[in-house]
């Protein structure tokens, strides 16, 4: 059984789990080797701690669960960076790669888009690596790629490619018909 939920304290360590076996699927090639094993789930464990305690304004934290495993999350929160008032970001979206094309990442967007919406937020941005197939995911979810920037990740500079959806309300319709059609 599939479902999504706010994450909770006490999921910091599965979401960490998850990230340290998506970020190694994910970014082989991508980012150093050394970087990717050394990769700590302790580590990144204390980091969704304190960004689950300190949740801000406008943020918010999903995880999808499969028989009540967390197998994938996403988080996201007001954008960084120069966009207009009222653009949110969505800053995390991971699903570990056995539960991938199940409907998960969709449904996780989703429920990020509506969360900013919730909070204020009327359009939203997603950062990718531009080597990342991802960006077809969010080419498909109706995410228009308008802008390129260098960044550094984890010391290593990395193109990454901003994804803009400039209605929110309207993104989140089109997903619901997705879904609906794809009876996900
Ligand atoms: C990208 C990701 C979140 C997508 O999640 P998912 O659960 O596999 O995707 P879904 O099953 O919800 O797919 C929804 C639709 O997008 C399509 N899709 C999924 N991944 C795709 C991709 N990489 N390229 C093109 N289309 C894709 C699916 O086929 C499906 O199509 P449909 O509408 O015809 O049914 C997931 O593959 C993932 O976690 N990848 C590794 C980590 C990563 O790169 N995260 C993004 C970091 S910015």
């Amino acid at each position: 059984m599939i479902r999504l939920r706010p994450g909770a304290l006490a999921d910091a360590q599965s979401i960490a789990q998850v990230q340290v076996a998506t970020w190694r699927d994910t970014y082989a090639g991508v980012l150093p080797t050394d970087i990717l094993v050394t990769m700590s789930v302790a580590r990144h464990t204390t980091h969704w701690q304190a960004a689950l305690l300190r949740r801000r304004a406008g943020e918010c934290i999903t995880v999808a669960l499969v028989d009540d495993a967390i197998v994938g999350y996403g988080s996201a929160g007001p954008a960084r960076g120069r966009f207009p008032v009222a653009t949110g970001e969505v800053q995390t979206l991971y699903v570990l790669h056995d539960f991938q094309e199940l409907g998960l990442g969709r449904a996780l967007l989703r429920a990020l888009f509506a969360s900013l919406l919730r909070d204020g937020m009327r359009r939203a941005v997603i950062w990718v690596v531009a080597q990342n197939h991802a960006r077809f995911f969010y080419e498909a979810m109706g995410g228009v790629g308008r802008t390129t920037r260098t960044e550094q990740l984890w010391k290593t500079s990395v193109e990454t490619i901003g994804y803009e959806w400039d209605n929110l309300d309207a993104a989140i319709h089109t997903l619901d018909a997705r879904m609906a059609r794809t009876d996900r």
